[in-house]
């Protein structure tokens, strides 16, 4: 035992919290607002939690301001909402909500970079979402630094946060990200707020993904999807095809059925594999993770025979879509051994299963839903780890399962030569 500091007993008794017990009934459960723009309510969970504080991140012209504007359009019909502008004057935040094909009127602006301000008026017309856009415009007389320093970023969303939890008041922070995902961006306020969603996407194309990197009310599969339209984003609810490559059989190519969250999408590897001078070789990935990509690499070395070792190999995932499924390593695998054979893999066909370090190919979850999606998508091939960690249905109708044992018998199946 340490010993009692001084001036305990009775009072110490007093303060003395009591705890509650978990299966009590009376812990209520915060309400939820829906947005109703279903690709933003599937990522949070079913909806805004009331109280709390959501950052939404993305690098410049993403469409963040976008989304918030579009979300407090939908919320207007039913709450008070309001909008607090730091980067555009409330004419540029109009004529944006012109172009939208959501009715905007209700949505309550006010342009203020001022902490304080923002904080009382979030104190006093008590609406039930706030929107700030951006955390990086606001200041605050008791911190310093520039706008968005470091100092000034940390005290804006603590204070908010304050703000959220006393009143009740739902708080949306826009968070511009820089393509390092440098200064004030998710990973500085990541552990102060509630949830974190990223916003991304390729400049190329019009696709747009939110996803939840932090969520204390829901879980961090969900991906939401959206279009990039002259009137506004548009949820994005049949993915299955999105990201495929229509004119498939090319070399280097492979589709795989990853699942995400509630839903399965088909998505397309794509590798290039060249001779280098460089030493080492260069390994890189995008989309899908590097370690990953390594030891990918290192078993078709090892047990598959295929000279990697003065070789470059990039490996994609089409379509700017993150894989952190397991199951994607086959396709990368079977993508980079096409592009290095030079011939494509076999007509229809999609692959998936992960990989151990011996060779083998290992069982993944939700087969049933992967071997859907590929049907669904008119392919006739699905080649897969013989073992599933799940119950597998019969096959769809014109799929033909291939049940491979390790790599090597892969290949030979999917990408002979
Ligand atoms: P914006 O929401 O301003 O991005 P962020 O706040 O993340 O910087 O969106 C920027 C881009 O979106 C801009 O290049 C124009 C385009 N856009 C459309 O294509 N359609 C639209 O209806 C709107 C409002 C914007
Ligand atoms: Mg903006």
């Amino acid at each position: 035992m340490t010993e009692q500091p001084s001036g305990t007993g009775a009072s110490a008794a007093a303060l003395v919290p009591t705890p509650v017990l978990l299966g009590d009934a009376s812990i209520a459960t915060p309400p939820r607002v829906p947005t109703t723009i279903a690709e933003l309510d599937r990522v949070l969970g079913g909806g805004l939690v009331e109280g709390s504080l959501v950052l939404i991140g993305g690098e410049p012209g993403i469409g963040k301001s976008t989304l918030v504007l579009q979300a407090l359009a939908h919320l207007s019909a039913a709450h008070d909402v309001l909008l607090v502008t730091g980067e555009e004057s409330i004419a540029q935040v109009r004529t944006r909500a012109e172009r939208l094909a959501v009715d905007c009127r209700g949505v309550g602006v006010v342009a203020e970079t001022s902490l304080e301000a923002v904080v009382a008026a979030i104190e006093t017309l008590r609406p039930t979402v706030v929107a700030v856009d951006s955390v990086q415009t606001l200041a605050s007389d008791e911190a310093d630094g520039a706008p968005g320093s470091v100092t000034q970023v940390r005290q804006a969303a603590a204070a908010l946060m304050r703000a959220a939890k006393t009143h009740g008041v739902t708080v949306l922070l826009v968070g511009q990200v820089t393509k390092d995902g440098g200064l004030a961006g998710p990973r500085l306020l990541e552990h102060l707020v509630d949830t974190v969603l990223i916003f991304e996407g390729e400049e190329t194309r019009a696709h747009r993904l939110l996803r939840a990197v932090k969520n204390r009310f829901g879980s961090t599969d969900e991906t939401g999807l959206f279009e990039m339209r002259p009137f506004g984003l548009e949820s994005v609810t049949d993915a299955t095809g999105l990201f495929l490559d229509p004119t498939g059989d090319r070399v280097g190519s492979c589709a795989f059925p990853a699942v995400q969250g509630s839903r399965a999408l088909l998505v397309e590897v794509q590798a290039l594999v060249g001779h280098t001078e460089v030493v080492p070789p260069r390994r890189v990935a995008v989309g899908v993770d590097r370690t990953r990509l390594a030891q990918v690499i290192a078993v078709l070395t090892r047990h598959a025979g295929l000279r990697l070792g003065d070789q470059d190999v990039f490996v994609s995932v089409a379509g700017g879509v993150k894989v952190a499924d397991p199951a994607i390593d086959l396709a990368v695998a079977l993508a980079i051994a096409s592009a290095h054979r030079g011939v494509p893999v076999v007509h229809g066909m999609a692959a998936f299963g992960e990989l151990g370090l011996t060779g083998g190919v290992r069982p993944v979850g939700h087969t049933a839903r992967r071997l859907s999606a590929v049907a669904a998508q008119g392919f006739e091939i699905a080649v897969m780890p013989r073992r599933a960690t799940d119950a597998v249905p019969e096959s769809p109708d014109a799929l033909r399962r291939v049940e491979v044992d390790d790599i090597a018998r892969a290949l030979e199946v999917a990408c002979a030569r």
